[in-house]
């Protein structure tokens, strides 16, 4: 068997935190991500590299940012594909534009110094495998130590490129614009707004279709550490309005949470993806216990690639309100042996529905009728490291589940570990997920992702995310589970429910 998460990324050693540079370019996902190669906790900030043609297999290349010889770190960033050379970064050593356009990568990323933040680029002269510090950085210094992780677009109906960057403690966004990702200028600000915190970082800003109708609505998306209003660690939340290339106008004061997990920070969307498709990728983390979760060789966790898009969702007989939606990207892939580059050996599953499923790795979709059980709640699951005690005595698990009782959606990871306590870790993590009606039923819909150490929860055909990873203490992120099992109470009669095979 196979130990180590499956589905979801990691580097092989060192610390990850925060998605970078999220692209596509010849067909190919480019992953960048915030890198410490030289200790498992943040400090020596790289940009790490790897690529996928189907966003779970991931090849890793070598690092794509080395931090200043002056000391400068390479925090968080972006990438696009500058396919018209608006840059004129793109020329071979005999001065012509070499001809693959898609191959044009520009990152755009923070110099980091303890008094100063500034705005960066570097250009790849080889297709997007090595990168070249542009020789004038920076693009943008305005003298702030707390001024970064810009996001950059192509914003066609104004022709320019936009930047959203944070304006990190003083929560707010700085929105800039440019013809050449060189000359930057600054138009507008957003925030502070809705939840607060003590910081906003990483922010995102994307165009998002409405589901079933030809209108859209930009997202504006601020993560926020600390402080969050989930634990009072890191979290992102997200507005909804409109934007018209120079201002984000929301419409409306919400601010609206993006994952209820504990772990789901930072996230970014890819560019230069075909089709309007909205691709995104997140942190599976907190920087309450990023730095003391159990490892070995590596800490650190992607999610996995979602695709997001807006659903008009009752909340009452007369109202409509917006909703942002999350769905595993192409689970199809998931069904055949990941061959590359892992070598996996494949488990099969038991037919369903069984009262219980073991395995090391699957995504199940299960709907609910909430009037089928007088039970108080559906032990969903529960994922053991042993069925004996460990030498405290501790039985080690942790419980995820439904309860029909106030429709809520709890993990408990207070018995998964023993060595290292951190209430923000430990505390039973509750949120609700009414149920919904499918079929003139009241119903309630999972989705569940499973991985080594990481768990996607997909309540309501993705209306509802949470994302929580999980830790046992004899091992580490890439120690294998003994197994898994889903236990349903009798009365819980399944309506329908899906299983890939699993690996
Ligand atoms: C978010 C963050 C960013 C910063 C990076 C440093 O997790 O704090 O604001 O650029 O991590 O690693």
């Amino acid at each position: 068997m196979s130990t180590g998460p499956l589905l979801h990324f990691t580097p092989k050693e060192g610390f990850l935190n925060d998605p970078n540079g999220l692209v596509q370019s010849n067909g190919l996902w480019h992953l960048f991500f915030q890198w410490n190669p030289t200790a498992l906790e943040a400090g020596n900030q790289h940009w790490g590299h790897a690529i996928s043609r189907n966003l779970y297999n991931w090849n890793h290349l070598p690092t794509a940012l080395f931090p200043n010889e002056d000391g400068g770190l390479i925090f968080s960033g972006s990438a696009v594909v500058d396919k018209h050379n608006t840059s004129g970064l793109f020329k071979d050593s005999h001065g012509r534009i070499p001809t693959n356009t898609e191959g044009r990568i520009v990152l755009i990323y923070t110099t980091h110094y303890d008094d100063l933040e500034t705005q960066n680029i570097a250009y790849s002269p080889d297709g997007g495998i090595t990168f070249i510090k542009y020789e004038n950085n920076p693009v943008i210094n305005i003298n702030e130590s707390q001024f970064r992780d810009p996001k950059v677009f192509w914003h066609e109906e104004t022709k320019h490129w936009v930047m959203v960057v944070a304006l990190a403690q003083k929560l707010r966004i700085a929105i800039f614009r440019s013809s050449n990702l060189k000359n930057w200028e600054k138009v507008s600000e957003f925030g502070p707004a809705g939840l607060l915190g003590i910081q906003y970082e990483c922010p995102d800003l994307f165009r998002l279709p409405i589901e079933n109708t030809e209108d859209h609505r930009w997202i504006m998306v601020v993560s926020i550490n600390p402080g969050s209003h989930i634990n009072g660690g890191s979290m992102i939340q997200y507005f909804i309005g409109d934007f018209d290339g120079i201002t984000f106008t929301p419409i409306d004061k919400i601010a609206r949470i993006f994952d209820y997990g504990s772990d789901f920070y930072a996230a970014q969307t890819f560019s230069n993806v075909p089709n309007n498709q909205v691709i995104s990728i997140g942190w599976a983390n907190n920087w309450s216990y990023a730095s003391d979760v159990p490892a070995k060789q590596y800490r650190g966790i992607m999610s996995c690639p979602r695709e997001l898009s807006l659903r008009s969702m009752p909340v009452n007989s007369e109202a409509q309100e917006l909703v942002l939606v999350q769905r595993p990207y192409n689970t199809e892939a998931l069904k055949h042996p990941l061959s590359e580059p892992y070598p996996l050996a494949l488990e099969t599953v038991s037919e369903f529905p069984p009262t219980s499923i073991c395995g090391t790795r699957f995504y199940l979709c299960a709907t609910i009728p909430v009037s089928a059980t007088d039970s108080e709640k559906l032990e969903f699951m529960r994922l053991r490291w042993s069925a004996t005690s460990d030498v405290l005595g501790n039985k080690q698990y942790i419980e995820l589940g439904y309860r029909f009782s106030d429709g809520a959606v709890y993990i408990d990871r207070g018995s998964s570990e023993a060595s290292w306590k951190n209430p923000m870790y430990s505390e039973r993590s509750i949120s609700n997920l009414p149920a919904i009606l499918i079929d003139d039923k009241m119903m309630v819909d999972f989705g569940i992702l499973m991985d080594q150490s990481v768990v996607e929860v997909y309540g309501n055909h993705g209306g509802k995310v949470f994302t929580n990873t999980y830790h046992f203490s004899e091992g580490s992120e890439d120690s294998p589970l003994k197994y898994y099992y889903l236990a349903l109470p009798r009365a819980a009669k399944l309506v329908k429910a899906n299983v890939l095979p699993l690996f």
